[in-house]
């Protein structure tokens, strides 16, 4: 197979990345127009071809799992959640897991961590003055994780809530988006750069996980995953060992958290600079009456819509890859097995065709259309998409209504806030400061 059958792009393996991390938004801007809806992306981590093409999208989100690998490699990706990850499972291992994992983020289970949501939500804004200005990105983190903690493993001391959100935090303000692409950047340096501290909060992120594997395995099991996960029995009659279940609880905690804090984040940031979205939404929470039930406020369509055009505005993952095993024809192209495939979350969300005047906020246009699961992916799609994805929305919901029920806010600033790479995620550069200005009961 020669290279000819692949699109064409970029192969400056230094220049691109660089170029991605100052600005993907601009970055894809151009070199979509210059290439077309499909291009060659080469990096450090080898190629990958990138797509904004829906029907591209189509073909590598219906792919088998035996056609998958995991980009870069399993040792490029497990110095972040350890090499027991669902992320970083294939084939059967991984079908298996997922089927263990997910049941907790749907349907009833999932509708019963409402009140959870709901209690975490006010508990942070106890702590809020009016006057003071919250940094909301930090604010959701802290909601988001006491959630999280909850469900996966019932941890509900609040010493241990608030160890553990120390630790995550320090974790992913370490996270330096350069050790993605370059894995010279993952070695310690005499403990000067960001490596080395993140993988102390790490340790210490995992030390809290296994003394709860260590109580959960001394009591009764109860509902949460951490219980299943210790009563869990392989086909050969053996159980997970801690290492085992303490990778997936750290997946389970950063995957779980960050992505929704982030989410939530942006979506005061874009409510609070679109005040005619605000009122709309305003006005459709407040037909609720006073003290609506979850299902209630989960029902609302405006509020869903906004939602949406949050994560479709700034998704907070924004590639979806796959290592191909096999040969993958996308329309004319061969992207031959090692090569990378990428549907481009910031791509499709920004693809003109799709989404006209993208960079505008308004939530209407998913109240005028349905886009297909190939066209708005912000949790992305096939055999590996988020489990957490009902989970995440449900509580972007609660928690929304509830501080907006509550609190009187306005941004701390006007200016606009860019997107910037935390690792895996994207979330509001500088944080999302947000003035106070009145708390009610
Ligand atoms: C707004 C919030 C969230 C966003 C934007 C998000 C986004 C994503 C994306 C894009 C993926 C990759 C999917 C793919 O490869 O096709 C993913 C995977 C995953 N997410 Fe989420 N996620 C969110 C919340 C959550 C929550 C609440 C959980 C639950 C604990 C969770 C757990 C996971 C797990 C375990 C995977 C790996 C799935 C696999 O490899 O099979 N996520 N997420």
């Amino acid at each position: 197979m020669t290279d000819s059958s692949l699109p064409p792009g970029l192969r400056n393996k230094l220049l691109n990345p660089i170029f991605y991390l100052l600005d993907p938004y601009r970055f894809y801007e151009k070199v979509f127009a210059r290439y077309g809806d499909t291009f060659l992306f080469t990096g450090p981590n080898g190629p990958v071809v990138v797509t904004r093409d829906p029907e591209h999208a189509k073909v590598i989100f219906t792919l088998e799992s035996a056609q998958i690998g995991i980009f870069p490699t399993d040792a490029g990706t497990d110095f972040i959640v350890g090499k027991n990850s669902v992320l970083l499972m294939t084939d059967e291992p991984h079908r298996r897991e997922r089927k263990l994992l997910s049941p907790p983020f749907h349907g009833a289970r999932m509708r019963a961590y409402a009140q959870v949501m709901q209690q975490a939500t006010r508990a942070e804004m106890k702590s809020w003055s009016a006057g003071q200005v919250v940094d909301f990105q930090r604010a959701m983190q802290r909601i988001s994780l006491s959630v999280i903690a909850q469900a996966v493993f019932g941890l509900s001391d609040p010493e241990e809530v608030k160890r553990a959100q120390r630790f995550s935090a320090e974790y992913m303000d370490n996270l330096n988006p350069l050790m993605l692409f370059f894995p010279s950047l993952r070695k310690e340096y005499f403990g000067k750069s960001p490596f080395p501290k993140m993988q102390s909060a790490r340790r210490n992120l995992e030390q809290i996980l296994v003394e709860e594997i260590h109580r959960c395995r001394a009591r009764a099991p109860g509902e949460d995953i951490l219980s299943m996960m210790v009563s869990a029995r392989y086909d050969d009659g053996s159980m997970m060992s801690d290492e085992q279940i303490r990778d997936e609880l750290l997946t389970l905690m950063l995957a779980g958290h960050e992505t929704s804090a982030l989410g939530l984040a942006w979506l005061f940031y874009h409510l609070y600079h679109n005040p005619e979205t605000l009122v709309r939404l305003r006005q459709e929470l407040s037909a609720l009456g006073n003290s609506p039930d979850a299902e209630s406020i989960a029902q609302c369509r405006y509020l869903d819509a906004c939602i949406s055009e949050s994560l479709r505005m700034y998704p907070i993952v924004a590639e979806t890859f796959r290592k191909m095993r096999v040969p993958l024809q996308l329309g004319p192209y061969t992207v031959p097995p090692g090569h990378a495939v990428s549907v481009s979350a910031i791509g499709l969300h920004h693809n003109p065709a799709i989404y006209p005047q993208s960079m505008q906020f308004r939530p209407e246009r998913f109240l005028e259309r349905k886009f297909s699961p190939f066209e708005f992916v912000p949790f992305g799609g096939g055999t590996r998409r988020c489990i957490g994805a009902a989970f995440a929305q449900y509580e972007m919901k609660l928690v929304a209504y509830e501080i907006l029920r509550h609190c009187e806010l306005a941004p701390a600033n006007t200016r606009p806030i860019r997107p910037e790479m935390r690792g895996p995620t994207f979330g509001p550069k500088g944080g999302v400061p947000m003035k106070i200005l009145r708390l009610t009961e």
